[in-house]
């Protein structure tokens, strides 16, 4: 018979999972036991605070649906989705690319292709704001024919799910680089928007006193054949939250902003964001990254 103290029963457990065949479970499974009693110990956690653990973990599954995942919304308001997928980018390639950041829950398989020098945007709206620039790998030649996803909010901070019915796609689409890897697209100055706030995560959010905001961003995903697919997003520097992005995407390699005169701008008299893309090659090394997505969570192997 055991008799077990404070410090005891954590090689206890650890003992008794100790039979566990899969080696990496096992390693993630002690130390998550030796984080989480340490944890424990540390704050003299009571009774009545873990069962409201409890109660909060139970209210963010219940939260989740097949267009709802409000379980990675905690992983991305704890900064959990954005160190899983740093220390994953700094694994398998050979070279640093272009800073990734979050995908969140709006991408949309099958956006509209729009040529080059087209516009993201279906209705005339907000202010217009031209992107382009150029792909190359990490020796700086060019990906001929990549293609871009880019997707983003409107003027009013909504994507086109929130914005209208969400069977019309806007504020998104699907460009392809030429062969010298140059792209340029029109869009509408995107704004700012707060992360989903109705369910618990929200409720946790409000209660430590955040503001819940993402800073006003374009998202872009870059695919092409041989390296790895780019998910990134460009901020917007003159947002009041790009310092405090409430889900921690920002990274100072992607914050622009749009200037009046750029001499090599292929369109003149639209505010323009030069931006070019670094993608490294893909070396061997797979696995999927921490969306808000669902539908992307892609396994390991
Ligand atoms: C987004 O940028 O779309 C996003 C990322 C994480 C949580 C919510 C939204
Ligand atoms: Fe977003």
């Amino acid at each position: 018979m055991q008799d077990l103290d404070v410090n005891e029963i954590t090689d206890a457990v650890i003992a008794q999972m100790a039979t566990t065949p899969d080696p990496r479970l096992r390693e993630i499974m002690e130390a998550a036991v030796r984080h989480m009693h340490a944890f424990a110990r540390e704050v003299q956690l009571t009774p009545d605070e873990w069962l409201k653990g409890i109660a909060f973990m139970t209210a963010v599954g219940q939260m989740c649906s097949p267009i709802r995942q409000e379980f990675i919304l905690l992983s991305d308001v704890l900064g959990l989705s954005r160190l899983v997928n740093v220390m994953h980018d700094a694994k398998g390639r050979e070279a640093a690319g272009t800073e990734t950041s979050l995908l969140g829950p709006f991408f949309r398989e099958g956006a509209p292709e729009v040529p080059l020098g087209g516009t993201l945007a279906r209705a005339e709206g907000g202010p217009e704001i031209l992107m382009f620039g150029r792909i190359t790998d990490t020796e700086g030649r060019a990906i001929p024919h990549a293609v871009i996803d880019l997707w983003q909010t409107n003027a009013e901070g909504l994507y086109d799910l929130q914005a209208h019915d969400p069977s019309e796609m806007d504020m998104r689409g699907r460009i392809r680089c030429d062969a010298e890897g140059r792209y340029h697209v029109r869009t509408e100055r995107p704004l700012g928007y707060s992360i989903p706030m109705d369910g618990p995560v929200g409720e946790l959010v409000r209660q430590q006193a955040r503001h819940g905001f993402r800073p006003a961003h374009i998202h872009i995903l870059i695919a092409a054949p041989g390296f790895r697919e780019l998910v990134t997003a460009l901020y917007l520097g003159d947002d009041e939250h790009v310092d405090s992005d409430t889900v921690f995407g920002v990274s100072k390699s992607l914050v622009v902003t749009t200037s009046d005169d750029l001499p090599d701008a292929p369109m003149k008299g639209v505010p323009a964001i030069r931006y070019d893309f670094t993608l490294s090659r893909e070396s061997g090394e797979a696995g999927g990254r921490v969306g808000s997505d669902p539908s992307r969570l892609v396994p390991a192997g």
